[in-house]
């Protein structure tokens, strides 16, 4: 690790992506590709490894697993988190196999050696049987895991030599703390066992363009069903405001009756939160439905930003009555944040809308299975207690009680995965415009593959997280 493989030869990449608008299918199921991703890319690339609120107090602890690695992530103070590789240093035993409070320290079950939160041997038994290289206070100490925080979360890179966390999050990061993500809590948390690839569950989630034919209810009145209309591509940049989860369509009349546009901007509010269980807030709603009577103009655009100005004044100060504050929504609007959809090379997504948000984690458990996690995020005032979140037992999924709107999209998954394996099929076929977010990381993981230095690989990095219908992007090597 954080050894530089300075041989820079994409050619050498198995499957490479060579036509940045084509993805070869092997990517997905191929195990030589997927022992070249183990290898090369999860061992330097930082990892959401949990959520803060699942180790609130000093001591308290929990385990992030991944592949073959087992890491401690532990809060030694208030604001500190460390991690530890998990092993035992006398032979090997995992130390710690659930999330708990290393009151005491952690105490090995096979022999009892124990160590402090700060990753320090502080007990052996019988010391003297051992000789004196074996009882060698620093070689006896946990091992050191890189760790940060940032949005709320834990991460990790078991990279020693990889770049600070902030500087790779690229501009997810400052675009994300516009929402004040950091400040979001638990409503609940999720996990689906999935059987694709993992970049196959991530690209899912990568475009707008499959919510005409997945998600028809999300869909503004008048707009085509006709799968493959990526409708607020085509729109200017003011009919995009507040579009991340209403888009208006390129059908919309000059003039528009204003209580219409506004029964149906509720309408789906009520969609999302319903369809996703979360993503906007019962609160949220009661306060558009409080401005159901205002006066906008009948110029769909215009009442569009109309609307927008009055909502977002609305409902920072109906937060700020509940002892809340959120992000500053008018500037998120002008920042031009057209999709709600956000992501964090390599595993990792925030969805906020106004005041709470969704949040994914999707881990490989093998070429074609992954581990998908949901979150439900929502903002809680500062004295309120929240229960510590628990890591939930996965569930199937196509399981019925999964809310409408990943049901869908998981109903999706195991139909590619199986059609990518049949005949004929070689590669996807991308859309350079809006399907572009899946070529670039898809390209950042074959640099990773073939060992380009690792600042260009930061650097390509920073470029692919953030919003998605991206376009192709040059990543520099
Ligand atoms: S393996 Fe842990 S104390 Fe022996
Ligand atoms: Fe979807």
């Amino acid at each position: 690790m954080g050894t530089e493989l300075n041989n820079v030869d994409l050619g050498r990449v198995p499957h490479a992506v060579t036509e940045v608008d084509r993805i070869p299918a092997k990517r997905y199921y191929d195990r030589e590709f997927y022992d070249l991703e183990v290898g090369n890319l999860w061992p330097r690339v930082w990892q959401m490894a949990c959520r803060l609120e699942e180790i609130p107090e000093v001591g308290d602890y929990t385990v992030y697993r991944n592949l073959d690695q087992s890491i401690i992530v532990v809060r030694t103070a208030p604001d500190t988190i460390k991690a530890y590789h998990n092993h035992c240093r006398h032979r090997g035993v995992e130390l710690v196999n659930k999330s708990g409070r290393a009151a005491g320290g952690f105490i090995c079950p096979f022999h009892g050696w124990r160590w402090d939160k700060e990753g320090n041997n502080t007990f052996v038994f019988q010391p003297d049987a051992f000789s004196e290289q074996n009882m060698c206070k620093d070689d006896l100490a946990l091992r050191h895991v890189k760790a940060d925080t940032w949005g709320g979360c834990a991460w990790i890179n078991l990279d020693e030599y990889a770049p600070p966390l902030l500087e790779s999050l690229g501009e997810f990061g400052p675009q994300m703390d516009l929402y004040k993500v950091d400040e979001l809590k638990v409503e609940w948390w999720y996990s689906a066992h999935l059987p694709v690839n993992w970049k196959l569950a991530m690209e899912a989630f990568m475009e707008g363009y499959h919510v005409a034919s997945t998600h028809p209810q999300l869909l503004p009145p008048g707009a085509t069903s006709r799968p493959g209309e990526a409708l607020w591509l085509k729109l200017p940049e003011e009919a995009r405001l507040g579009s991340r989860w209403l888009t208006m369509s390129p059908a919309m009349p000059d003039e528009i009756e204003p209580s219409d546009f506004i029964d149906t901007y509720i309408e789906k509010m009520t969609e999302l939160h319903v369809g996703m269980a979360g993503m906007v807030s019962q609160e949220e709603i009661a306060v558009a439905e409080r401005l159901r009577d205002v006066d906008l103009p009948r110029n769909p655009h215009l009442a569009m930003t109309t609307w927008r100005k009055l909502y977002n004044q609305a409902l920072t100060d109906d937060y700020r009555e509940r002892g809340m504050e959120i992000g500053n929504l008018d500037e998120i609007d002008a920042a031009g944040m057209a999709s709600g959809v956000n992501f964090c090379f390599p595993h990792f997504f925030l969805l906020p809308v106004h005041g709470v948000a969704s949040s994914y984690r999707i881990r490989p458990l093998g070429p074609e299975e992954c581990l998908f996690e949901l979150w439900s995020l929502k903002r809680y005032p500062k004295d309120e207690k929240r229960p510590v979140p628990v890591a939930p037992t996965p569930k199937p999924h196509d399981d019925p009680q999964w809310p409408e709107i990943p049901l869908q999209d998981y109903a999706n998954l195991p139909r590619q995965q199986r059609g990518l394996h049949t005949g004929g099929f070689e590669f996807m076929r991308l859309s350079k415009e809006s399907e572009g977010l899946i070529s670039n990381y898809q390209r950042l993981i074959d640099g990773y593959i073939a060992g380009v230095p690792s600042d260009k690989l930061a650097h390509a990095a920073m470029n692919v997280s953030g919003g998605i219908d991206r376009e192709v992007l040059d990543l520099g090597f």
